[in-house]
């Protein structure tokens, strides 16, 4: 048996050669660390021979940890505070490593929690669940960065279109609104669109406060994208939550 999955995970590894380009969208595993740099040696010998020329590591911006409310930009220090973001500031500059020992550059974009169709205030409201865990943690933040999908597409378009030289960029939109405002929005939109819909928001989850001790021992920053937008030309589609709940609810 594991010769079978050494053949598989080779095989894998070989389709790779083909390839021009590379996005890593895997996060870290508790334990492990990054899964694809966990074979590194093997990753690193395929791609030698092969036809990479552009890689691009998706991270997150918990890589900067707590900074107090200060405006962060790409050349603020890193301080990671739980293990993913500390595992995850590892796996960039491990994919940073490996682009360099193939001889390219990798960029890393750090992004902020991700939004679109199917994953946005607007949806979570609609299906009127609970919070995961890491909803909860934010719910009292004072910023909160974020960036919707088609955003990230287009910084990852610019980014194969424009190379750069640049390793870091942060991506995220330019409203870092609290959690509590952008649910405020969108619960407007959706009764507006459906006035039936929701029956009881006398207590709505992201205003519970059995979580807000734990909410805010964790750190707030206001995330610049001002190189993202300076350097890869990047004009967002959605410069707010706003814009981009809006969107969302026409296209259902
Ligand atoms: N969501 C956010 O708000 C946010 C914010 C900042 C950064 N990020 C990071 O940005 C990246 C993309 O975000 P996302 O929300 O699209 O993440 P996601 O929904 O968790 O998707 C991660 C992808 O990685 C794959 N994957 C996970 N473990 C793997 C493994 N051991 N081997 C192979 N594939 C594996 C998953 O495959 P399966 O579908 O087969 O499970 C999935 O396609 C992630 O690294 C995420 O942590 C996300």
């Amino acid at each position: 048996m594991p010769n079978c999955l050494w053949f598989l995970r080779m095989n894998t590894m070989n389709t790779l050669k083909c390839y021009t380009h590379l996005l890593v969208s895997i996060p870290p595993v508790v334990g492990i660390g990054d899964p694809m740099l966990q074979h590194g040696e093997i990753l690193r010998s395929v791609l030698m021979e092969g036809n990479l020329q552009w890689l691009c590591y998706l991270s997150s911006t918990s890589v900067y940890g707590d900074c107090g409310g200060a405006c962060v930009d790409e050349d603020y220090p890193t301080n990671p505070v739980n293990e993913l973001a500390k595992l995850r500031l590892a796996a960039e500059q491990g994919w940073l490593n490996l682009a360099h020992d193939i001889g390219i550059a990798a960029h890393i974009f750090r992004l902020g929690g991700i939004y679109g169709p199917g994953r946005s205030a607007v949806d979570t409201i609609i299906k009127q669940g609970p919070l995961s865990e890491s909803q909860k943690l934010r719910v009292t933040r004072q910023f909160t960065s974020r960036v919707h999908v088609a955003d990230i597409y287009q910084a990852l378009k610019a980014s194969i279109h424009m190379p750069s030289s640049r390793r870091v960029y942060n991506v995220v939109d330019d409203d870092p609104a609290p959690r509590k405002e952008v649910f405020a929005y969108a619960l407007d939109l959706v009764e507006k669109k459906w006035p039936a819909l929701i029956k009881d928001f006398t207590s709505p989850p992201w205003e519970a406060d059995s979580f807000i001790q734990k909410a805010t021992s964790r750190g707030e920053k206001q995330v610049s994208n001002a190189r993202m937008k300076k350097e890869l030309a990047v004009k967002l589609l959605h410069p707010s939550y706003k814009s981009g709940l809006q969107s969302i609810i026409e296209q259902m």
